[in-house]
């Protein structure tokens, strides 16, 4: 988030000083809002001060916006306390982080089914963000390499995803300089088509991306056969083209709730998988993880070794510091939960995800997007011809009003060439009960009676924001939505 220091002159006596209301000496003192305060204040001030603004956030167990964790066990949480002052990048310090750290890295792979002779190789990552920074840079490196040994030229790569991507691969394609070949929707295919991808691929591509579950709509892209048609066309051109799965969020649904499905490791194009341990991996925000095939993905060049902590540490990661206790939390979790743990949590959170599919369509204005098999969560639409007709509200007057009552439900228009379609979402996390989801339903039906009754009043803005889930508006290069609504702003 990038934040803007205010000038002088937008700063008047009322905006730029907090006025904290307490009966107590240390907290009647007006204190600077924007200017590092001259003298300090007792603990329990400065904790009252900001606990008390954070009032105003949302409510984490009613963000139904978001895949990230909010709730832990106590046991996590004091796992994660006690290590908040260990540096992740200090191996030399902490030999038994990196060594749990080595370990879940062992278990993902194995999930994920590198081959058991394999070298497979990876590492924690900030989220999946991060992991598909570093995933993406392996398979630009990889292709040049590859093309230089064959003395061709080396300056136009490009990457081949849907254009459903999460915003992280348009940031990478821009950041690292490589083009961004996108397969548009259409109106009845949320995500990327193969004979539509692999018409994109040619010698300056690097990588193709399926999505294994889309942030859209949660479907799980077609990874087998986006696998089968580079099997064909790599062999066909001589060329050796990888796929990388982004299984930020499913990573941790399919092989709990779908272990037959072939998407990992079983592949032969499949080079590379990142996925977010803060999503289903079910850990608090900060940890993502990603996993090559072989160390031979990993080019050597990307591997930067430091002394100056003791030994010898090869490190890979955009930043250097970080904080160890997501990942030991991830290893808590690994521990604790075990196979059938997390095979029970997504069994719940799907059976949850079914009831509320079931409670949106018996309002019987809707029409559902998500499908059965794919993450838990829901997606619906207003039903078709309804939106702008009969109906006088749209989704985002649905989010609007949901509001009111603390829900938090995101409204959005599909990617391009689907951007005509906006939908409401649901994503069902572990402590949304099916009690909270009926209620949900409850609240959604009553909203939807009352913008009936009331005719086309509007409380969804139309102040120009994405309709794509956490997308900077100005970081957009494709064709953005004709009518661009959000929930933000409400009144
Ligand atoms: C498919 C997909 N990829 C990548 C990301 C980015 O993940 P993170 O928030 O872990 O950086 C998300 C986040 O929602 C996602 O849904």
């Amino acid at each position: 988030m990038l934040a803007r220091k205010l000038k002088t002159s937008e700063l008047d006596e009322e905006n730029s000083q907090l006025a904290p209301m307490y009966g107590t000496r240390e907290l009647c003192e007006p204190v600077p809002r924007y200017q590092l305060p001259q003298h300090g204040m007792p603990a329990n001030a400065a904790y009252q001060i900001i606990h008390d603004e954070l009032n105003l956030d949302g409510n984490p167990t009613l963000n139904l916006a978001s895949f990230v964790t909010t709730w832990m066990e106590p046991e996590a949480d004091k796992v994660m306390s006690e290590s908040f002052g260990r540096n992740f990048i200090d191996a030399d310090e902490y030999p038994q982080t990196t060594e749990i750290h080595n370990r879940c890295v062992n278990m993902l792979a194995r999930l994920f089914h590198a081959h058991e002779q394999g070298d497979a190789v990876g590492c924690a990552t900030v989220g999946s963000s991060e992991a598909i920074h570093l995933a993406g840079l392996a398979l630009k490196w990889r292709w040049r390499k590859r093309r230089s040994s064959e003395g061709k030229p080396t300056d136009a790569p490009n990457i081949v995803f849907g254009a459903n991507v999460q915003v992280c691969w348009e940031k990478f394609a821009r950041y690292w300089d490589v083009e961004p070949r996108y397969v548009p929707l259409t109106r009845d295919r949320y995500v990327i088509g193969v004979d539509e991808a692999m018409e994109l691929v040619d010698e300056n591509t690097i990588g193709v991306v399926g999505i294994l579950g889309s942030t859209y709509t949660g479907e799980f892209e077609p990874v087998s056969e986006l696998n089968d048609a580079l099997v064909e066309l790599n062999a066909k051109h001589g060329w050796d083209v990888a796929l990388h799965v982004d299984a930020a969020s499913g990573g941790f649904v399919a092989p709990f709730l779908r272990p037959d499905l072939e998407w990992d490791f079983r592949l032969p194009t499949v080079h590379s998988i990142n996925v977010s341990g803060h999503k289903y991996g079910l850990v608090y925000p900060g940890v993502g993880w990603v996993v090559w095939r072989s160390e031979e993905d990993l080019p050597d060049e990307l591997i930067f070794h430091v002394n100056y902590l003791g030994g010898d540490q090869p490190t890979f990661s955009l930043n250097f510091s970080k904080g160890s206790g997501q990942i030991l939390a991830q290893y808590y979790n690994f521990l604790r939960l075990g196979v059938e743990g997390y095979t029970d949590i997504m069994r719940g959170l799907e059976e949850t995800a079914s009831y509320l599919t079931k409670a949106v369509e018996s309002v019987g204005r809707f029409e559902i997007m998500s499908k059965p098999g794919t993450l838990p969560l829901v997606c619906w639409r207003v039903a078709e011809g309804a939106e702008r007709g009969a109906r006088p509200y749209t989704v985002f007057d649905i989010a609007a009003h949901l509001r009111q009552r603390g829900w938090i439900v995101p409204a959005y228009t599909l990617a391009p060439n689907a951007q005509d379609i906006a939908v409401l979402r649901v994503v069902v996390r572990e402590g949304f009960s099916r009690d909270l989801a009926g209620m949900l339903a409850d609240d959604l039906k009553r909203t939807v009676e009352h913008l009936e009754s009331q005719g086309p009043v509007h409380l969804g803005t139309s102040h120009a924001r994405p309709g794509r889930p956490g997308l900077a508006a100005a970081a957009r290069s494709r064709p953005r939505p004709k009518e661009d609504k959000t929930t933000r702003g409400v009144c």
